[in-house]
């Protein structure tokens, strides 16, 4: 996109000025994930928002290597040519030779502009059969015919296995080749690299275990059982054995095993029978915003969203914006792991508050969380046209008022201007047409809870649990809620706000999770000023109460979800959001200042300088070496 080659223009200066590794030109690092230029969770966000540091500090020695997905990458890449007589040249040499037509080579129009190379799968998977065998010979792992996740996954993994070993050849004896894998998906690369015994120290970093998700999601008490669990056994009964496996054998026949937080470390110990040697918490690219940047920021945004309300709730607007906070949650649609379930009957629990104790305001929350639809409702389109016609025919009116009141002011029959007569400023053809505005912004129904056709919207569980909690958008409620179930973009007909905007606009994050070994979602909010709810069961909120004394002066909520019971903290994440609303516009603005002020604690910049980070492993591969 424009947007994109701009930034990517800036970039470019940059990397210009900034090719050299500062770990020295002998050490080349790789970093593999299925979500290089390619969105599913925060996995994204940690390879793109590391990339302007990762190739300030390793230059042109660093590479990203993904999947081609042909719809969602294209627009995201600018091909380059491979440097002459480079490893990586021959390496792509190779690939491309042995069949696997498409391998993309080129940068990422992202800050940093790293160079990736995507491989599309679709051109190995003749070999599929192969490969499942020497996995198995190799690691005892057995591919089912029906796991097309898994089979994608070890496709990808021979195709990265093959790529590296292709760069290793003929590299000198004093260079050293670094390769961290993201996440059971990028795993099969690693365990291959081990068995066919390349020269590359290998990293791999989890940001969960496939297990402890479907544990989770099946609503066991995980934390309290956590040494219980017959793994096989919960692995096989959930159709994720191999899965398990994988991820299992990539953890223990790495070089250095790393995690993202300290509760994800405690899972993976019990989960995976292994102790991480390295926490690496997830950073953000902070910008140094001034503080006036982000009240002006925030107070822009949250204008387009007052456009959304007016229009949405159109009919039924009996509530006064001035006295109106924006609430918002996010993510991948995990219902009970994300805490949607906690979030919906808290609101239900706040909605009664609020009314029983006379309280002036309104709360709008939104529910963004990616599900089966088949775009916007006609309802929600309707809402926005009404109010759009509306401010159409009175901006019309505006300046034929301001024409009649310019000429009347000049001349008049008595050749000297005066007041016009305020009957006369709106014609009969203005009242008529206001009027037919007026009516056509009638409506029976209520405002819809979902801007779009969910595919089940019978059975969907956030629209179940809405119903259910009888949150319906009704004039006498004090909260409104709309689920929105797509991420959010810049071209959104409803909101015209990509979500950095959207949530700078919006008043509180509530992010109540069950299983979230870090959580972006929350710690976006940080940087951006906004107060968020997190929980102590989410890396990210565990995080922060570890290194701030009073999280909640600093407007990060954390809800007790490890020691009190489901009740309980359903009662305080209520509480939470009902103190927030009566907070005064005054100490709202303080508190986005006293927020943002905890940026500095997830700059990338400042959480682990990447190359001590990959200097560290070194170190270890070096010394694990000696036991695997
Ligand atoms: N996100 C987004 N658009 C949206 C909503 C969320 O890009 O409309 C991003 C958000 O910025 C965050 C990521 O989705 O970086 C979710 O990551 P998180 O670590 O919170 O959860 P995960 O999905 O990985 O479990
Ligand atoms: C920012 C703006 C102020 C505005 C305020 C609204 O601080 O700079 O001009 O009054 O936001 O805050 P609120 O919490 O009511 O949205
Ligand atoms: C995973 C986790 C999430 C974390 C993200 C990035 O998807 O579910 O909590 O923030 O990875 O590490």
């Amino acid at each position: 996109s424009a947007s994109a080659g701009v930034a990517a223009g800036d970039a470019k200066v940059n990397a210009k000025n900034n090719t050299k590794s500062l770990l020295g030109s002998n050490v080349w690092v790789f970093e593999i994930s299925w979500e290089v230029a390619r969105q599913i969770g925060g996995i994204h966000t940690v390879i793109k928002s590391k990339a302007a540091i990762s190739t300030e500090e390793l230059g042109d020695n660093y590479c990203l290597i993904g999947p081609l997905i042909e719809s969602q990458t294209w627009s995201e890449i600018e091909v380059i040519e491979a440097e002459q007589k480079s490893n990586i040249q021959y390496a792509l040499h190779c690939l491309r030779n042995s069949g696997y037509r498409v391998v993309v080579y080129g940068r990422w129009l992202i800050e940093g502009y790293p160079k990736v190379i995507l491989m599309d799968i679709s051109t190995a998977m003749k070999e599929l059969e192969e490969f499942k065998k020497e996995i198995w010979d190799e690691a005892n792992i057995g591919i089912p015919w029906n796991d097309t996740g898994a089979a994608d996954a070890v496709v990808f993994g021979f195709m990265t296995a093959l790529l590296l070993e292709k760069f290793c050849k003929d590299l000198p004896e004093d260079h050293s080749v670094v390769a961290q894998f993201h996440e059971w998906m990028a795993g099969v690369g690693l365990i291959v690299s081990r068995a066919r015994k390349l020269k590359v120290a290998t990293i791999f970093s989890t940001h969960a275990t496939v297990l402890g998700r479907h544990l989770c999601a099946s609503r066991v008490d995980f934390y309290n059982n956590i040494s219980k669990f017959s793994l096989n056994k919960e692995a096989g009964d959930r159709n994720i054995y191999q899965r398990y496996c994988i991820e299992r054998a990539s953890a223990h026949v790495a070089h250095v095993f790393t995690t993202i937080s300290d509760i994800l470390s405690f899972e993976v110990e019990h989960l995976l029978a292994k102790k991480p040697d390295l926490v690496l918490p997830n950073g953000l690219n902070v910008k140094s915003d001034f503080v006036h940047e982000i009240q002006n920021r925030h107070s822009n945004a949250k204008q387009k969203l007052h456009n959304f309300v007016r229009g949405h709730f159109y009919g039924h607007f009996n509530f006064d914006l001035e006295k109106t906070l924006y609430f918002f949650s996010a993510g991948r649609n995990e219902f009970s792991n994300k805490g949607v379930d906690m979030f919906i009957e808290s609101l239900a629990r706040l909605n009664h508050r609020l009314k029983i104790s006379n309280s002036d305001m309104t709360v709008v929350a939104f529910l963004i969380f990616p599900t089966e639809c088949n775009n916007f409702n006609v309802e929600s389109l309707r809402g926005q046209a009404v109010s759009m016609q509306l401010k159409e025919v009175v901006n019309q009116m505006q300046k034929d008022i301001g024409k009649r009141i310019l000429d009347s002011s000049h001349c008049s029959n008595l050749f000297r201007g005066h007041v016009p007569d305020i009957d006369t400023l709106l014609t009969e053809k203005d009242i008529v047409q206001l009027k037919r505005c007026i009516m056509s912004a009638q409506r029976k129904t209520l405002p819809p809870i979902c801007t779009h056709n969910v595919t089940n919207d019978v059975s969907d569980p956030i629209l179940c649990a809405l119903r259910s909690c009888r949150l319906f958008n009704d004039t006498s409620d004090r909260v409104k809620v709309i689920f929105h179930p797509e991420f959010l973009h810049s071209n959104n007909p409803l909101f015209g706000l990509d979500y950095e905007d959207f949530a700078s606009g919006c008043h509180l994050g509530v992010f109540p999770s069950y299983y979230e070994p870090w959580g972006y979602t929350p710690a976006e909010c940080t940087i951006m000023g906004v107060p968020s709810i997190t929980t102590n069961l989410s890396g990210f909120g565990c995080f922060i109460q570890q290194h701030t004394t009073d999280p909640a002066a600093y407007g990060v909520y954390i809800v007790d979800r490890r020691y009190k019971s489901v009740e309980e903290s359903i009662e305080q994440l209520t509480g939470y959001m009902m103190d927030f609303c009566q907070q005064t516009r005054r100490q709202r603005i303080i508190q986005r200042n006293r927020t943002e002020r905890l940026s500095e604690l997830l700059d990338w910049k400042h959480l682990s300088i990447v190359r001590n980070f990959i200097s560290q492993c070194l170190f270890l591969t070096f010394h694990n070496t000696k036991h695997l």
